[in-house]
């Protein structure tokens, strides 16, 4: 079993009436001028952005907005977030949103206090040392950035997208109202539930096989979330089912999962230069690339992929062939996907063929020009890379 350490500072303040603690949390973790920062319209059209407003108001705490965050969000409006944060005196950040504000308004708060260009910490040039706080009024479970050390951002120059991860970057409270979440589209539902189930099979599937905890936790987060996804299609408005998502979210990527064991990640690398370079949805694009790349490595552990079919994806077990029996849980994986309107390939999600340039560029950038590999079950090459793309394109 690998040492761990498992860092989960974030208050969670969960259930139908969590909103309206917003200000009295903001004042205890210290916000005197807050940056209020959101998305596109659904903060607005449901009404929530102006009832933490005048929350805030009320309470006599000082703020100002700034609207605007893109799913993948860009690196231009934290850098606009980080001129106005200075300009103003922000010393508090308050997310009301998904994953992409979430991850933006972190980007703000690291780049506050740094006197270089913000991108430096993506680029791995520099690491954050202090930063300002900041707070999530989660909208859509699936990124799980409000309890994660993690912030992925899309530099426009170049349509690079690139995660960077920082303990002090774990918000300091998160409320959650899963009554929030009934206005998502079946889309985002349903890539939502494949971005937090991948979080935790990033952890699941390595060659560790002796931390037996982590990996019955992992496995029935898993078939819960499975159940979950189809109760809500069904009915947006089902509360517990929304309910279960969204604490789903959190704990799948709050590094549970990943107690003792070597992790991935490889589907995430391989998947952030497909919405960097095609401005897909993550979760889409994550169901798009995992059966290649399961299918690819599953030879590394493939006692792992048996355990995933069994005892995830309900498969029969055929002792006298684990291979056959591992690659029925790929195949459920993939009917799984289908039923829940996800992509199976590239080309059901972006809508046409992928070229071979293309899956040129992205090799290169996913291997930082050749000289970068990614993944831990199998450590893989810019040829892998190539090779998984190349089996994903459809
Ligand atoms: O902009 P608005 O109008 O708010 O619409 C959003 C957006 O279009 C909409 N939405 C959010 N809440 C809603 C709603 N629509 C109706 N009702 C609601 N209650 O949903 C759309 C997607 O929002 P977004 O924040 O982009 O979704 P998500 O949470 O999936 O975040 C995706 C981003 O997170 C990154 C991804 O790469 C991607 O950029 N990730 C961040 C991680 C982290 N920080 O730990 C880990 C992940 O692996 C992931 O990479
Ligand atoms: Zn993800």
């Amino acid at each position: 079993m690998k040492d761990f350490s498992f860092y989960a500072p974030t208050e969670v303040v969960f259930g139908e009436k969590s909103e309206e603690q917003v200000a009295r949390l903001v004042k205890k973790y210290g916000g005197k001028k807050v940056l209020v920062h959101y998305g596109g319209q659904s903060a607005i059209r449901s009404g929530l952005l102006v009832k933490i407003i005048n929350q805030l108001q009320e309470a006599g705490i000082d703020f100002v907005k700034l609207g605007g965050v893109v799913p993948n969000p860009r690196l231009s409006l934290a850098q606009k977030g980080i001129e106005l944060c200075r300009q103003k005196g922000i010393d508090f950040i308050l997310a009301v949103g998904g994953g992409s504000v979430i991850d933006s308004a972190k980007c703000i708060a690291y780049g506050v206090p740094y006197k270089g260009n913000v991108w430096d910490f993506y680029l791995g040039k520099e690491k954050a040392t202090k930063m300002l706080p900041v707070a999530a009024v989660l909208t859509i479970p699936a990124a799980g950035s409000e309890m994660s050390e993690s912030s992925v951002i899309t530099n426009e120059e170049g349509d690079v997208k690139l995660g960077y991860s920082n303990n002090l970057s774990r918000p300091k409270f998160a409320i959650m109202n899963p009554r929030r979440t009934f206005t998502l589209p079946p889309y985002q539902t349903a890539a939502g539930v494949t971005d937090m189930m991948m979080h935790t099979m990033e952890r699941y599937f390595t060659k560790d096989d002796d931390m037996d905890l982590t990996t019955d936790l992992a496995e029935a987060m898993l078939r819960s979330m499975k159940n979950a996804v189809f109760a809500v299609l069904k009915n947006p408005e089902d509360y517990r089912y929304r309910a279960q998502i969204m604490w789903g979210g959190s704990l799948m990527h709050n590094g549970l999962t990943g107690c003792g064991v070597d992790e991935d990640w490889a589907t995430h690398q391989l998947e952030h230069e497909l919405s960097g370079m095609f401005d897909v949805t993550h979760g889409a694009g994550l169901a798009a690339i995992w059966p290649s790349w399961a299918r690819y490595v599953m030879h590394e552990n493939l006692r792992r992929f048996v355990r995933f079919a069994v005892n995830v994806m309900d498969v029969p077990n055929d002792f006298t062939n684990p291979e056959g029996t591992a690659l029925k849980g790929i195949e459920a994986m993939e009917r799984f996907y289908h039923a829940i309107g996800m992509p199976i390939n590239i080309k059901e999600l972006i809508g046409r063929d992928i070229t071979d340039a293309e899956i040129k560029e992205m090799t290169r950038k996913c291997s930082r020009d050749g000289k970068s590999t990614c993944g831990g079950l199998k450590v893989l090459e810019a040829k892998d890379m190539q090779a998984i793309y190349q089996m994903a394109r459809g």
